[in-house]
Parts: C-alpha cells; sequence; structure tokens
C-alpha cells in the first residue's frame, strides 16, 4: 500500500457519498492507481465511461479523455483532478485548422485520434485510439481518401501496417514519446541485451523499427505479462510500470529517458495528484461542461468508433 492512508479514506467516503467512479489512466501515479475503480488505456477508459450509470466520474487522466467521458455522460458530473491536464497532441491540432481542410478538401474522409479536442472530435468522421487505430482505418473502404489527425508517428504507423496510400497526416506529436531517440534505445538494448523491447506507436519509426511488440498502453502490458521474456525495455510513459508490476510479477522493466525532460513522465498527466483528486470529488469542481451542439457531433463519431470490434 503506497496510499497516505488519511487521504485514501476520505477519497473512499467521498466516492461513497458522490455514488462516484474513479477511472485512471495507467499513466496516473500509483496512488492514485490504487483507488481507481478502473485502470485502462484510453479505449478501455471509454468504453468503461460508456458504461457508467452512477452519479459522479472523477476522471484521473488528461482533459481530452474528461471530455469524451463526458460526451458518452452529458447527464452526469465529469471533474478532473487539474483542469491544467492537457496534451501536445491537442495543442497541436486547432479545430479551426481541422475545419479549413474540411472546407478545402470535403472528400476526405477525418480519422481522429481520441487525443483531439472536443471541438476537433465533432469535425471527424470516426474516431480511433491508439489500441484500435489500424482496425479503424481498414473498416473504411480502401478507396476512400482519409486524413488522419493529428500524430504524425501514429499515423506513419497506421499507414505501414494497413499499406494505405490515400491517408493526408496531420502533423502533430507527442512531447513524451516523439522525443525517444533509437540511440538511447539502442545504448539500453546494450546495457540490457536480453530484454524484449516494447514500444507505444507514438514514438518515431526509427525507435518502432527497433520493437519486439507495438502497441497501446494496455497492449504493451498484456505482451509483457505473456511473453517468455523475463526483462523488457519499455518505451512508454514510466506510470506504467506499476501496472506492469501488478500484471507481471517477478519480471523486470526499463525506461528509457526521451530528449524532452531526460525522463519519461508525460507533464500533464502527473498534474494529477491524490490531494486534487480529493478536492475533485469534494467540491466537483475541475468540472467537464461542453456545449450540447459539439457534445453532440463529437458522439457521433466516438460512437462508431465503439461499434468497431
Ligand atoms: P493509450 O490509448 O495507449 O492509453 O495512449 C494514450 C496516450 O495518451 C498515450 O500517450
Ligand atoms: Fe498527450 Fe503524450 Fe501525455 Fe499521452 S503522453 S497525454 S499523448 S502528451
Amino acid at each position: 500500500m503506497v496510499t497516505a492512508p488519511a487521504i485514501a479514506d476520505e477519497i473512499l467516503d467521498l466516492k461513497n457519498r458522490r455514488n462516484a467512479i474513479v477511472l485512471a489512466h495507467h499513466y496516473q501515479a500509483p496512488e492514485i492507481q490504487e483507488l481507481a475503480d478502473v485502470i485502462g488505456d484510453s479505449l478501455e477508459l471509454a468504453r468503461a465511461a460508456r458504461k457508467f450509470s452512477g452519479d459522479v466520474l472523477a476522471f484521473c487522466g488528461v482533459w481530452f479523455m474528461a471530455e469524451t467521458a463526458k460526451a458518452l455522460n452529458p447527464g452526469r458530473i465529469v471533474v478532473v483532478p487539474d483542469r491544467n491536464a492537457g496534451c501536445s497532441l491537442v495543442e497541436s491540432c486547432p479545430a479551426a485548422s481541422v475545419r479549413e481542410f474540411r472546407r478545402t478538401h470535403p472528400d476526405y474522409a477525418i480519422v481522429s485520434y481520441i487525443n483531439t479536442s472536443i471541438e476537433v472530435k465533432a469535425e471527424s468522421d470516426i474516431l480511433c485510439t491508439s489500441r484500435n487505430a489500424v482496425r479503424i482505418v481498414n473498416s473504411i473502404p480502401p478507396q476512400q481518401p482519409l486524413l488522419f489527425l493529428p500524430d504524425r508517428n501514429l499515423g506513419n504507423y497506421v499507414r505501414r501496417q494497413t499499406g494505405r496510400e490515400n491517408m493526408k497526416i496531420w502533423q502533430g506529436a507527442c512531447v513524451v514519446h516523439d522525443t525517444f531517440t533509437a540511440r538511447r534505445l539502442v545504448e539500453a538494448r546494450m546495457e540490457y541485451p536480453h530484454a524484449a523491447v516494447a514500444a507505444h506507436p507514438e514514438c518515431p519509426e526509427s525507435v518502432l523499427a527497433l520493437a519486439d511488440f507495438v502497441g497501446s498502453t494496455s497492449a504493451i502490458i498484456e505482451y509483457c505479462a505473456a511473453s517468455d521474456a523475463r526483462e523488457f525495455i519499455v518505451m512508454t510513459e514510466s506510470g506504467v510500470h506499476y501496472s506492469l508490476t501488478r500484471s507481471a510479477p517477478g519480471k523486470r522493466f526499463h525506461f528509457v529517458a526521451n530528449e524532452h525532460c531526460n525522463c519519461s513522465e508525460c507533464p500533464y498527466m502527473k498534474l494529477n495528484t491524490l490531494e486534487k483528486l480529493r478536492d475533485a470529488l469534494d467540491t466537483l469542481e475541475p468540472r467537464v461542461e461542453l456545449s450540447e451542439e459539439i457534445a453532440a457531433r463529437a458522439l457521433a463519431p466516438l460512437e462508431r468508433m465503439l461499434a468497431v470490434q
């Protein structure tokens, strides 16, 4: 147990009184994950939000994930511990630029990664996450020209996996994954020669080319648990370490520092703390509020994604 007991008790009590659940992304600090009702990657958390039937949903992740949960729960309260928990991918893709693309390319379908603002989702034909991006693109007729946004590394990965030529790719990037380098990965492989390499598709192609496995956060955890290897170099956010040690006890995990912070932490995800979660459940702020019109338009591509098996 790593949680400060007094705050943990307060949170459990508030969860009861508010008829609330806590959803947490794998990148959250261990003490937050310990109190979560569901821990997952962005697809699993969207699915959990869709099933939710209580009154208050406390979303421990980043803002776009909480917006997604709110679009799926328009009549319920959705709070986040820290309003500033953003995402560099969201910032790279303003809705006005997407609307301009739509105006100048009316024949294109827009496939948006879930790491976008609710306004960009509202401009999209279908959403995807890192877990289902290849499946989503393959579900679209091959002759249909596509814009994939905003992550260039995930977009290029999907293009390589699907062989899809008629796909334009937005040039956004994740500040954490895009700054992992092949040089540092090669150094790590020299240090841990028996380790298998698992990487998130937001990493550059030069890193993915050296990986034994490429997949979403939860897919990486599943791979490490199922693999015969005992040791792994994990090219993603280091919060995953907590879930990895729970799913694959006894195995060893090494994280590689990126060029952005010389670490492997998402600065946005790490803004959330146990104290802020307690306060959010207490005050019901910061609360996600969406325009009804935007939320309804964003819900259509979100539901289209959730319908793809
Ligand atoms: P996952 O869908 O793999 O959880 O990815 C979300 C994310 O923000 C990765 O940086
Ligand atoms: Fe966004 Fe990257 Fe942080 Fe994920 S790790 S929330 S993509 S900045």
